[in-house]
């Protein structure tokens, strides 16, 4: 059997514009929010990736008539749904998949989606997606694997979160909207890609205060309706990209920058140094690698250091002069990408959930393996730094949240190409 890898001869010179797709994380749930109302959608800006393809599977499952209308928009049908199961077997692709259990619960009162397994990354629970339903009226039932709600209402409550979970945030707001009365979300997650599902609901007619805050206040309406919604940019893809222009010097701008929407990210990198220009959405800049300075960040959730930004940032820490350090406080098990890291010649020790980066000069080639989908950016990156020939192996992880990456890297000049690996 033969799953795909990238083959990158590293140590070239590379320059230009990297462009930024639709942000995944706001597609997935916007995509979602469609099984909330009959009627028809049309979604621009959705980015070409695994996950919206491995959704698309799902949703159509449910009953929805999807299609692609170009390159990066769709038409979303909704004449009501044929199932309200979620599957195991499409589930457990992408965990975002529990995600249909608000909108299920919107539009039918009922739902049985299949627990999500865990993932590389950590154990991932939905406890607070429960806690936040049954808050509403729901009540949940656990057996064999599969969670089912059922209520004959949805009634507003007060939901209050322990921890400000994205994926429980989007799940509740999207059973609360059609809920009857009002539904307050305390310690909601304040994601940018929260505001985006927020402002897609209001679009549809949602009555939704506080968006952008940690206190979401949803006064539930009888009916919604269909609308057409362009996706905000990828601020993941944005912040790895903006790693890559510091890695090559200023060599490559970045397009599709919203600097609101990872402001920790930036400010920590001007800790370190880095001077930017943001001209509009184009980003640029002259500092060079050299120039850095060792730093200290933590993982937190918005608006704080972005955890899907910390495997990027401790490739370029690999690359700076001294000493830094990154915690990872989100999940309890991403860092698969420092053994990987130190195989190309890098300098990172860990205890617990502290990484510590001693700078190299640069990192040497080496075949590597991708744990996830930011880690494997990462390691793409650093194989483009590399003399000689890198393999980033399991590259199906990039293909989820990176939209023809190597194809954009060629046309800077990378030599990277997709390779079949036998195993
Ligand atoms: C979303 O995951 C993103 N995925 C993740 O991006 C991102 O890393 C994460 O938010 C944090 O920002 C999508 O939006 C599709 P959480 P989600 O619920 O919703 C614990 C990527 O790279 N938790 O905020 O699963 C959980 O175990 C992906 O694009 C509970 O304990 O994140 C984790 O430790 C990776 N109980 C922490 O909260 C719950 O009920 C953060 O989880 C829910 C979560």
């Amino acid at each position: 059997m033969s799953i795909e890898a990238f083959k990158i001869i590293g140590g070239k010179k590379i320059n230009g514009e990297l462009s930024v797709e639709g942000a995944k994380n706001a597609a997935l749930p916007i995509f979602v929010a469609t099984l909330i109302e009959k009627g028809t959608y049309i979604l621009k800006n959705v980015p070409n990736l695994r996950d919206i393809v491995t959704l698309t599977k799902l949703l159509e499952s449910l009953g929805l008539e999807i299609e692609k209308l170009s390159n990066h928009s769709y038409k979303i049908v909704n004449t009501g749904l044929k199932s309200l199961e979620a599957s195991y077997d499409l589930v457990k692709k992408m965990r975002a998949s529990f995600l249909v259990m608000g909108p299920m619960l919107a539009h039918e009162k009922k739902a049985r989606v299949s627990l999500p397994g865990g993932c590389a990354i950590g154990s991932r629970p939905v406890d607070l997606h429960l806690k936040g339903f049954e808050a509403l009226g729901v009540k949940i039932n656990i057996d064999h694997g599969y969670v089912e709600g059922e209520t004959a209402e949805l009634i507003g409550n007060k939901v209050v979160f322990d921890f400000p979970s994205v994926g429980a945030t989007e799940n509740v707001i999207m059973a609360a909207v059609k809920a009857t009365g009002i539904t307050i979300i305390e310690n909601a997650a304040r994601e940018p890609e929260i505001d985006d599902l927020c402002n897609f609901l209001v679009k549809m007619g949602a009555k939704i205060k506080g968006i952008g805050s940690g206190r979401l206040e949803i006064e539930g309406v009888k009916k919604l309706y269909p609308c057409e919604y362009s996706i905000m940019p990828d601020r993941i893809v944005a912040g790895t990209f903006i790693v890559a222009s510091l890695m090559f010097d200023g060599e490559i701008s970045v397009k599709g920058v919203v600097r609101d929407h990872i402001e920790s990210f930036i400010s920590k990198l001007e800790e370190m140094g880095a001077e930017f220009e943001i001209e509009g959405d184009v980003l640029r800049t002259k500092t060079k690698l050299s120039q850095l300075k060792p730093a200290k960040a933590t993982t937190m959730p918005h608006p704080g250091f972005p955890t899907d930004l910390q495997s990027p940032m401790m490739t370029l820490m690999c690359l700076v002069d001294g000493t830094s350090e990154i915690k990872e406080t989100i999940f309890e098990n991403r860092f698969m990408h420092v053994p990987e890291l130190n195989r190309m010649g890098a300098n990172i020790s860990t205890d617990a959930n502290m990484a510590r980066v001693t700078g190299i000069k640069n990192f040497s080639s080496a075949e590597v393996m991708a744990s996830d989908l930011r880690a494997g950016a990462s390691l793409v990156l650093a194989g483009l730094l590399a003399e000689g020939e890198t393999i980033v192996n399991r590259i199906y992880h990039v293909d989820r949240g990176y939209e023809n990456l190597e194809i954009k890297l060629q046309a800077l000049g990378a030599n990277i190409e997709r390779i079949k690996v036998e195993i």
